[in-house]
Parts: structure tokens; C-alpha cells; sequence
């Protein structure tokens, strides 16, 4: 292809995709409403595209670029001096690096556990899965938080991480940091908070005057904290900061490997070669929008979940499942529609909310992650949620067939085969032609109320076969 060629393919092919721009994608992406910033970020990561990360003394302006960024965070988290940070493609690989420096930082330990919240984000289960660390999960109240006092009971001689969550994901609130913390240090375990998706909102929230508990480093026992610069910094995508309160608790996060004829291996993070793009936009952006642009941008944030949280409650068959601490609104439904119905009618009107399966006997919700941005459109939003309520009503509830529901129960989550996929396939109607495919349906409720009636285990399961089938090479 020519070059235009190849740059009209491109734009077409994301014409398919989610709008990242307009506040009215409300997961995935955060959307500052400004031009000039998105600008500013795309081009710095395009002019680092090539650049590597992997060795600092050949690409200095990355290092400069990481310190002054690590700086900033560690000044708005309220860090000691001698806090030190990295940056990180995301809050996953945070997390992961926050749990494998736990684990080897004390080798002692044959059988690694940490405490986590039953709301902590999935990644502290792929850092359990990766890291052969054990998962003690401790239940969370009416309130979606965890009493301290019940991690404190959890944590035993194998503990080598305790978590909490700023604010969690899946309900937007703040667990009690400073008992979860003080719980840690009594035991001299380290605390890791996950702030990657409020660790930029709540301290500007803080300056605004608005009521955020203690939840950074001026608690004491929290020994690190991850906030995603990708979210709510709103820099593009592929960067987050994992913060430690001093060198000595980052030390084993490090990894080095001279055991072979070549460079010596010299890594703070999972990947070794990496694009100083991201860096270079997350920096530019930050630099560009600096704490007088975020206090700004938090002010518009917060008013539109306010004026979200208001209107929901003006809608009948919906409410907030709990008040928001932060820029995460779950919603849930009574029994007069379903939640599914409501996420594809909230989608057909133009605005993406994200469907939460069922989970340890709570019904299914409704997340929305909102931006900046949305602010200018919550009144069509709440006009699109009433809508989508009465339809969803009329629609009436979504039935999976009872003997799809029987085919899955009888299924093995640990041995499920190619034939029972594609038997469920069937089943359920979604396998359209063979031969081109699986189809995705325009309407998503079906499948996510079939994912609804299967066991956590199941829907991995069934997500992981879903996944295979979807990636495979586009060949001539
Ligand atoms: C609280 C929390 N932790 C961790 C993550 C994982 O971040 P990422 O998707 O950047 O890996 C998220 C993502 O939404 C999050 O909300």
C-alpha cells in the first residue's frame, strides 16, 4: 500500500472502534475535553515511538523525563523525600510489580500470601497467578469495604502484602486505608494501595475542598501506591507510577541478568525494551496541564458525577449502589428491567456504559467510568438513561433457555474442550456461518445474561475459548 493508502486504511478500521474523544465512552478511556492536550500527547509519543527504555544512559531524556514524572506523583501523593518510583506501561504491571517485589523481598517465606478485598481489581489475581502467591480474600460489608479489622485477622506469618483500594473499580469507593494500613505495620507487613484510577483525582478533589479520607502516603504503614498517569492524568495510553516509600522497598522489584554472552540485563520493569512514547506523552501531558489544569479538569469531573448521582435518582428502576468517592458510578436496577438490556440501550443511544456480572450474591450493575469531558453532555446522558430504562422495562427480562443454563452447569470450567464451546455456541445461538466465524450479536444482553448464570470459574472459561476463537491470524 501507499503511504496515504495504508493512513486511510488505518482511520477507516477505527472507525469501528469506541470514540476515545467526546466523554461519552464511559470505560475504557478518559477524555479531557481538551484538543490542545491530546495533541500534546500524541505528538510527544510520536516523536519517542522508536526511542527505547531499556537503557537510560543512551536515552537520558527518558530518565530525566521518568524523574521529573515519579517526582510529580510522589509530590501529589504526599510522599516522604526519600520516596522513589518507577513508571510502568499501566496499573497492571504496577500491581504485578508491587506483588513480586512483596514476594522476593522476603525469600524466607515458602508459601506467599497477600490480603486483598473481594473488590480488588483482577490484577492482584494475575499477580497471585504469575507469582505463585496465595490469594487470602476477605469480604467486603453493605458498604463495599472491607473491615480492617478482618484483614488484620487474615494476615498470618505468610503474609507478604496487604491491599486496598483507592477507590475500588467495580463500586468507586475508598477502603479504609488507614485501619487497613495500621493493621499492616502493626505486623510489619507492607501495605500497597491501588490508586491507579483515583490517585490523580482524589488529591485535587482533596484541594477542592471536597471530603476524601486519608488514603496516600501521609498514612502510615502504606508502603507503596500505583496511580495510572493513563487514566485519570489523562495522558495516552501506556504509563502508570508504581511508588514506593523508600529505595530499600523497590530494590527487589529490580532485575538483572549478566548470565548470558550478551548485554547485561538491567530491568525496573517486565519489559525490557520499551517505547519512550508513552513516557514522552504522559510527561508532555502532565507538564502541559500541570496541577492548575488538573484542578480544573477534577472541579469538572467531580460536578458531572454529582449531576449523574442526582439524576439517577430522579429515574425509577435504577439507583447508585453506593455513594461515589471518587469518578466511578455503579448503577443498579430493581426487577422492573435488566442490566444488560440497559448497557445496549445505553450503547444504541451513543454513550458506552460497562456491564459487572453478578458476584458473591450481588445482583448485576451498570459502570460508568465518567471524564472531564462528560460534563457537557450530562444532560443528554440522563436523557439517554431514562430512555434506556423505559425501554429495557418494555423489553422485559432477558431468559437464557433453561437448557443452556443446564448445559453449562453440567460443564467442567477446568477441562472445558473445543466441543463443548462450540456446543454452547450452538445452543445459545451464537454461532452464526462456520466458516466466517464467530458472529457477534449487534446486542450483547444474551451473552452477558449467559455469562450472568455461570460461575466465575465458568465465565473465565468460557471468555478465555471466546478470546482463542477471536485471535487467529487474518491470512491471504
Ligand atoms: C483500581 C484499578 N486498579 C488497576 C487497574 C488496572 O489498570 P490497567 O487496565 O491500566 O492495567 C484498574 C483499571 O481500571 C483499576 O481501576
Amino acid at each position: 500500500m501507499s503511504t496515504p493508502d495504508a493512513l486511510a486504511r488505518l482511520r477507516a478500521l477505527q472507525a469501528d472502534d469506541l470514540p476515545v474523544h467526546g466523554g461519552r465512552t464511559l470505560a475504557y478511556v478518559y477524555d479531557s475535553g481538551l484538543a490542545d492536550v491530546d495533541r500534546v500527547g500524541r505528538e510527544a509519543v510520536a516523536a519517542y515511538a522508536g526511542s527505547n527504555g531499556l537503557d537510560p544512559t543512551a536515552f537520558p531524556s527518558l530518565l530525566q523525563m521518568e524523574n521529573e514524572l515519579v517526582g510529580f506523583a510522589a509530590d501529589l501523593l504526599n510522599a516522604p523525600d526519600e520516596a522513589v518510583g518507577t513508571v510502568t506501561s499501566g496499573g497492571t504491571e504496577s500491581i504485578l510489580l508491587a506483588v513480586q517485589a512483596a514476594r522476593d523481598s522476603r525469600p524466607e517465606v515458602v508459601s506467599p500470601s497477600m490480603v486483598i478485598p473481594e473488590t480488588a481489581h483482577a490484577a492482584f489475581h494475575k499477580a497471585a497467578h504469575y507469582f505463585g502467591v496465595r490469594t487470602v480474600v476477605v469480604p467486603v460489608g453493605d458498604d463495599f469495604r472491607p473491615n480492617p479489622w478482618a484483614m488484620g485477622r487474615a494476615i498470618d506469618g505468610t503474609t507478604v502484602l496487604v491491599v486496598a483500594s483507592a477507590p475500588s473499580y467495580a463500586h468507586g469507593v475508598i477502603d479504609p486505608v488507614t485501619e487497613i494500613a495500621a493493621q499492616a505495620k502493626s505486623k510489619k507487613v507492607r501495605c500497597h494501595v491501588d490508586a491507579c484510577i483515583g490517585g490523580w483525582v482524589l488529591p485535587y478533589a482533596e484541594r477542592l475542598g471536597r471530603d476524601v479520607p486519608e488514603w496516600d502516603f501521609r498514612v502510615p504503614g502504606v508502603t507503596s501506591i500505583s496511580v495510572d498517569t493513563h487514566k485519570y492524568a489523562y495522558a495516552p495510553k501506556g504509563t502508570s507510577v508504581l511508588l514506593h516509600r523508600s529505595p530499600e522497598l523497590r530494590r527487589a522489584q529490580y532485575f538483572a541478568s549478566a548470565r548470558w554472552p550478551g548485554y547485561t540485563m538491567l530491568n525496573a520493569t517486565t519489559q525490557s525494551t520499551k517505547s519512550g512514547g508513552p513516557l514522552a506523552g504522559a510527561w508532555a501531558v502532565v507538564t502541559t496541564l500541570g496541577d492548575e489544569g488538573y484542578l480544573a479538569l477534577t472541579e469538572q469531573v467531580l460536578d458531572a458525577v454529582e449531576a449523574i448521582v442526582a439524576g439517577i435518582g430522579e429515574v425509577a428502576g435504577v439507583r447508585v449502589v453506593v455513594p461515589p468517592d471518587s469518578t466511578l458510578v455503579a448503577i443498579a436496577c430493581d426487577e422492573t428491567l435488566d442490566p444488560f438490556t440497559l448497557t445496549d440501550e445505553m450503547t444504541s443511544r451513543g454513550w458506552y456504559v460497562q456491564p459487572q456480572m453478578s458476584f458473591a450474591g450481588r445482583p448485576a450493575t451498570v459502570h460508568l467510568s465518567v471524564s472531564a469531558a462528560t460534563l457537557a453532555g450530562v444532560d443528554d446522558l440522563l436523557v439517554a438513561l431514562r430512555d434506556s430504562v423505559a425501554a429495557a422495562v418494555k423489553a422485559g427480562p432477558v431468559v437464557v433457555d433453561p437448557g443452556v443454563v443446564d448445559f453449562i452447569a453440567a460443564l467442567d470450567p477446568a477441562r472445558l474442550t473445543d466441543d463443548d464451546f462450540e456446543g454452547l455456541l450452538a445452543a445459545s445461538g451464537l454461532m452464526g456461518d462456520p466458516d466466517a466465524g464467530l458472529a457477534l450479536p449487534e446486542r450483547m444482553a444474551e451473552v452477558n445474561a449467559l455469562l450472568d448464570v455461570a460461575s466465575p470459574a465458568m465465565r473465565e472459561a468460557l471468555l478465555v475459548a471466546f478470546l482463542d476463537r477471536l485471535a487467529r491470524p487474518a491470512r491471504e
